[in-house]
């Protein structure tokens, strides 16, 4: 099967997924969204694009590392400046999340 422009340009891919689990609509750098609950910030990111987040020390973008909430690539900040580590946090209705501005704060 061949892939959407979506998949094309999505880190991860949703395969399959556990019954029952309703949609939560967010925003990310400003357009709507919609992932599923139970899905963690990062998932809901990297369902939709390659990356999470600019890297502070240079021009290169970051996705991520250990997905366990160890390593600390995976930062990025909500509309109203909170940061949020991205896989430990569960998404929430209504999560406006930055990832441009997140090394700017
Ligand atoms: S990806 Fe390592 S702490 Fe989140």
């Amino acid at each position: 099967m061949e892939k959407t422009s979506a998949e094309k340009k999505a880190q991860f891919v949703r395969k399959a997924a556990l019954a029952g689990r309703e949609p939560i609509a967010f925003r990310i750098d400003g357009a709507e969204a919609q992932s599923l609950a139970g899905d963690t910030v990062l998932t809901a990111i990297l369902l939709r694009q390659r990356t999470i987040r600019k890297f502070e020390f240079s021009s290169t973008h970051r996705s991520g590392f250990c997905l366990i909430g160890a390593c600390q690539d995976c930062w990025v900040h909500l509309a109203d400046g909170r940061p949020v580590q991205a896989c430990t946090t569960l998404l929430e209705t209504g999560m406006d999340i930055c990832t441009e501005m997140s090394h700017e704060l």
